[in-house]
Order: structure tokens, then C-alpha cells, then sequence
């Protein structure tokens, strides 16, 4: 079968290629959430990599198969200075085909040439490969070498790098040599490939997973070997219509048309800022609308948020937009990604979110503007000024910079930071319940919150008398704690209140909580509770509640705890509700 004509949409190309493997029996999984669940090392999924590291380094996946395809939500803040540019965005898509342990490169390989080829209709003259040059760590892949020779490519078109090497996602973990597939955008293709002509754009990567990478930086031979393929839904989108700029395909052109109208200013002559505006609204609405109920804050994943909103709030004024305009970019998001249901269901929150930091920074960013301005009169901005305009006008440290960079002038980031400390540990101490932010923090009443976590985990399993519920998420603050789990249905009030006797039980017992490290491998052999779909390092804790020989509960998890039960007080339930298709929520509190 040949493909029939080239997809204009993301919907188009995503349905070709999902159902490409799925024929080829593969199994299609949805994309994960943007927040990794349990890696404190990352802020968002960069890769369809964090989400499947378990079943990447052994562990069974729970659909019983080897093969996976899916298209996975990704954030990159990396590249957030290189936004502005025609192929550069924070937030995008990623094709994913997956051999979990089973098939091989020359599967891999032969798939990936006729899907591109074939399916999407890539001519072979304007088609090359790379493949991995070696170093000190692993030896050159002549192996993939001949094996696009033996399917027609010709060697010319095959190149050796050095940098053809993808992963870990994190510190450690698996990873391996590469295979990319490049495509040349110019006029005719030249015979022999040169990888320092940007005319050819790679548009798809197969990982040759073969090693694991140690937390002290050796590479071992990994026993499972696995294929990851990831390709950019936006590039492979641009070159298919045979355009250079991402941001007039079809993923981000409504975006544009709706900045020109707020505007009043055509795309052509604004294309840099434009393209900032409307990459930043994209990926803070779909941190926003990811079910994990991330707003904007100065720590962790809702600092990137915020910096992405304000970002995009003093581009629209550079603009000479003078009204609140975030939330109505944001509105033309929606229907370019229709599958994500978390957008719809969280529409709401989005628009609200989006509408108060806007409002927020909109007070300050005037007088913040002519503060820098008085400020800039010097050659260097003092850390204390830099900090003087975040903590009183907003300006997130990396705006003060850019607006710094602007002027050729300099900033004492070094002070800056210092300032930061004192100030976080100021704020630390006057009051642990400013923390909102459901980052770690170890304050007493998280860690009560914590292991009433691991309680209610476990008392769900014995009261639901149902041993396959699993955590799908958890978030704690020291107010509360949220707790995401796998069950078909809404909860009676009689198994609530059986659930809360239960846990309210273990507490009275006043359980010794402990904590021992060992590999992930023996912690999952040993029943130890893991999150589904988490990623986990190498090494990890595990926190038992309840004699050892006997546990009455058995977590992964990096903490904090109590020592004792008996510390965390009386367990109730506030609130258990839907939050997708299987999947129940539990907000509760310790009293
Ligand atoms: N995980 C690989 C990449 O991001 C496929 O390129």
C-alpha cells in the first residue's frame, strides 16, 4: 500500500503513521502527561522516553505487548532563546514507535524507509541517513550502515557522526547510538550528503537503545535492546507542504492569523515576535490544561509557565497590542489539537489562569519597564536590582536579562541568586503554608501527608478489595493531598467512610515508617508500590510502613515521611471525583 496524498494536518499525519504500525502490530498507548511523575531531575517530558523508561529497562508493560505507537506531548525549554526563528518552539509532538525488547535495527530500519518513502511519499533523492561515527564508549554502527544499503540507499547518502547518540532522559538511565533520517528542502538535492548544509532537515531519529548509562557515567550493556523512533509532527508537517517556517503550518497559522487581527500588524513584518507569542501561548496552555493543575508561581514548572506568559504579554506590547489578548490566542489552540481531551476539560482554568497572570503582570510591567530603564542608565544592573524587579514589578530574572542583552548591559546574576536564597529562606521559615505549589518541601504537614499517602494507596487495594488499582498521580501540598488511582466508577459514601476507618486503623497502630535503599529492580520484586508510567532512577528508596516481614505498605517514593503513624493525625476525605476516562481523584487532609 502506498500512501494516498500528503497530510495539510497534524490529524492527517498521525492518523498515516498509528495506523502504519498499528498493522504492523503495534500498540497504540495516548500521549503521557507534560509533568513526569517522580523525576525530580526534569520539569517536563522532553521525550516519549520519560514516560516508558520502565518497561524500557524490563518491567512487563501492562498492555502485554512489545511494540508501542503513540504521538507524545513534549516541552523543551532548552530552545527557548532560539524561539523566533523559523523551526524553533518550546511545546511539540512527538511520533513515537516502540520495540520494548523486541524487534531489532533491521526491522526498525526497514519500517521507518517505508512508512517515510512510501506512506508519506519522501522521494529518495532527496532522502540521507546518519548513522553513529563511535568513540571510547561504542563502536561505529556499520551494522545499520548496511543495512539502508542493502534497502537502496546509496552510500553517499549515509554519513558517520559522532554525535548520533540520543539519552538518557535523565542522568542515567537507558540510551544508545542513533539513525536519522534527513530530508533536503532546496532545490535539487545534492549527490552526497554534507551534514553542515541546513537544507537538509532531519525529520526522524531511530534510538538504538543498547546501553544503560550508570550514575557513575559508565555505559553497560543493557539486557534488554530496545527501538525508540521519534519524529517532530511540526518539521515532518512543514516539509510534506513545503514550508520552511513551522508557524505557517497548519499547527500554528490560526495561532498567527488571530495575532495579526488582535494586532492590526501583518505576519510578515513581525515574524519574530509573533512566533514567540504564539509558542508561548501554546505551551502554557498545555502545561495549563495537563491535568495536573500546574498555575503559574515562582517555583518549579509554574515558573516556566509564568515566564512563558509574561514573556509573551511584553511581546504583545512590543507589538503595540494594548489589551488583554493571552487568553484569545490561547482560544485558537484548541481546536488545532481536538484529541487532547484534557484541553477541553480544563478549558476553563486555562482562560482564568491565563487571564489573571495577565492582569497581574499587566500592572507592573509599565512601571517595572521604566524602573529598568532608570536602572539600565548604568552599565551593570546590581544583583539587588535585578531582584528589586521581580520581587516588586514581576520581572522574572531571565526578562531582566533579555531586556539586559537588549541594551549591551550586564547583571550581577551572581548577587541576584544570593538575593533569591535569603529571600526563599525567609519566606520558608515565616510560614510552610505559602507553599502551593505541590513541590517538594518538607515541612511537617507534608510529611504527615505523605504517608497518609502511602495509607490510602494501599487501604484503596483492601477496602476496594481490587489489587490492580495503581496510583496514577499525586500531588501534595500542606494543606492537602491529591491522589489519582485507576477505578471505573464513583465511590459509594459507605466504602469512603470504610476507607477513612481503615487508615484512621493503621495511624492508631502507630506503624514504624523506614526507608531503605536498593535497585529499582529488587524494589519491583519486592512488591514494592511504583506509579504507573513513572520514571525512576537507577537507585531508589523504598518506604516501608508496618513490621518488615509483614508490611502493611511498600512505596517507591523519595519522601518526606513521618517516622510513625501515629504522627499524622486523623485521615478524612473531602473530595473524590472524575478526572478521565478510569481514572478517580481523592483530595483529602490529616486533622
Ligand atoms: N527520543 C528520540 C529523540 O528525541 C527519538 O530524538
Amino acid at each position: 500500500m502506498v500512501k494516498v496524498k500528503t497530510p495539510k494536518t497534524r490529524q492527517e499525519l498521525i492518523k498515516l503513521f498509528v495506523d502504519f504500525y498499528k498493522d504492523k502490530n503495534h500498540k497504540h498507548i495516548p500521549s503521557s502527561s507534560l509533568i513526569p511523575e517522580n523525576d525530580p531531575t526534569v520539569l517536563f517530558t522532553t521525550a516519549g522516553m520519560h514516560p516508558l523508561v520502565p518497561y524500557l529497562t524490563g518491567t512487563p508493560h501492562p498492555l502485554k505487548t512489545k511494540r508501542l505507537v503513540n504521538v507524545q506531548k513534549c516541552i523543551r525549554t532548552v530552545d527557548i532563546d532560539e524561539v523566533g526563528d523559523k523551526t524553533h518552539h518550546t511545546f511539540f509532538e512527538m511520533l513515537g514507535k516502540w520495540s520494548l525488547g523486541d524487534y531489532w535495527k533491521e526491522e526498525a530500519i526497514k519500517n521507518t524507509l517505508e512508512f517515510q518513502t512510501q506512506f508519506l511519499g519522501i522521494p529518495l533523492e532527496n532522502y540521507a541517513v546518519t548513522c553513529f561515527a563511535g568513540n571510547k564508549d561504542a563502536p561505529k554502527d556499520t551494522e545499520s550502515q548496511k543495512i539502508w544499503l542493502s534497502l537502496g540507499i546509496p552510500k553517499s547518502r549515509i554519513a558517520f557522526l559522532k554525535d548520533n547518540w540520543w539519552g538518557p532522559a535523565g542522568n542515567t538511565g537507558p540510551c544508545g547510538p542513533d539513525t536519522e533520517q534527513f530530508f533536503y528542502t532546496g532545490e535539487k538535492a545534492p549527490k552526497s550528503f554534507d551534514p553542515e548544509d541546513d537544507k537538509w532537515v532531519e525529520f526522524g531519529n531511530d534510538v538504538l537503545m543498547q546501553y544503560i548509562k550508570s550514575p557513575s557515567g559508565k555505559y553497560l550493556k543493557a539486557p534488554q535492546q530496545n527501538i525508540d523512533f521519534g519524529g517532530g509532527v511540526e518539521r515532518t508537517l512543514a516539509i510534506l507542504n513545503g514550508l520552511d517556517d513551522h508557524y505557517q503550518t497548519s499547527v500554528f497559522l490560526p495561532m498567527i492569523k488571530e495575532i495579526e487581527s488582535i494586532s492590526k500588524k501583518p505576519y510578515k513584518k513581525n515574524e519574530k515576535v509573533m512566533r514567540i507569542i504564539a509558542d508561548h501561548i501554546k505551551a502554557a496552555t498545555f502545561i495549563l490544561g495537563d491535568e495536573k493543575s500546574i498555575s503559574p508561581s515562582n517555583e518549579g514548572q509554574g515558573y516556566v509557565l509564568r515566564r512563558l506568559i509574561r514573556r509573551a504579554i511584553r511581546y504583545g506590547k512590543l507589538l503595540g497590542i494594548d489589551e488583554p489578548f493571552i487568553s484569545k490566542v490561547a482560544k485558537t489552540v484548541l481546536p488545532i489539537y481536538p484529541d487532547y481531551q484534557e484541553l477541553k476539560r480544563n478549558h476553563k482554568f486555562i482562560v482564568e489562569q491565563l487571564d489573571l497572570e495577565e492582569q497581574r503582570f499587566s500592572q507592573t510591567l509599565e512601571k517595572g519597564l521604566s524602573m529598568f530603564n532608570k536602572l539600565s542608565s548604568d552599565s551593570l544592573i546590581s544583583g539587588k536590582e535585578a531582584f528589586l524587579l521581580f520581587q516588586s514589578y514581576g520581572f522574572p530574572i531571565e526578562m531582566t536579562e533579555e531586556l539586559a542583552n537588549e541594551k549591551s548591559i550586564s547583571i550581577d546574576l551572581e548577587e541576584y541568586n544570593k538575593e533569591f536564597k535569603k529571600h526563599q529562606d525567609l519566606s520558608r521559615t515565616s510560614s510552610a503554608g505559602q507553599f502551593k505549589s505541590g513541590l517538594a518541601d518538607d515541612s511537617e504537614a507534608t510529611k504527615k501527608l505523605h504517608t497518609a499517602t502511602h495509607l490510602l494507596n494501599q487501604a484503596l487495594r483492601v477496602v476496594l478489595k481490587n489489587k490492580d488499582i495503581k496510583q496514577k498521580g499525586s500531588n501534595i501540598n500542606p494543606e492537602r493531598l491529591r491522589f489519582d488511582f485507576n477505578f471505573e466508577r464513583k465511590l459509594t459514601n459507605e466504602e469512603k467512610s470504610k476507607i477513612e476507618l481503615e487508615i484512621n486503623r493503621q495511624i492508631k497502630k502507630a506503624l514504624k515508617v523506614t526507608m531503605s535503599e536498593m535497585p529499582l529492580k529488587s524494589a519491583l520484586s519486592s512488591g514494592a508500590q511504583a506509579e504507573f508510567g513513572a520514571k525512576y532512577p537507577d537507585i531508589v528508596s523504598v518506604y516501608t510502613i508496618g513490621p518488615e516481614a509483614k508490611p502493611y505498605s511498600k512505596e517507591i517514593c523519595t519522601g518526606p515521611h513521618v517516622e510513625n503513624t501515629s504522627e499524622i493525625g486523623k485521615f478524612k476525605i473531602k473530595k473524590e471525583e472524575s478526572v478521565a476516562a478510569g481514572i478517580r481523584r481523592i483530595k483529602a487532609v490529616v486533622e
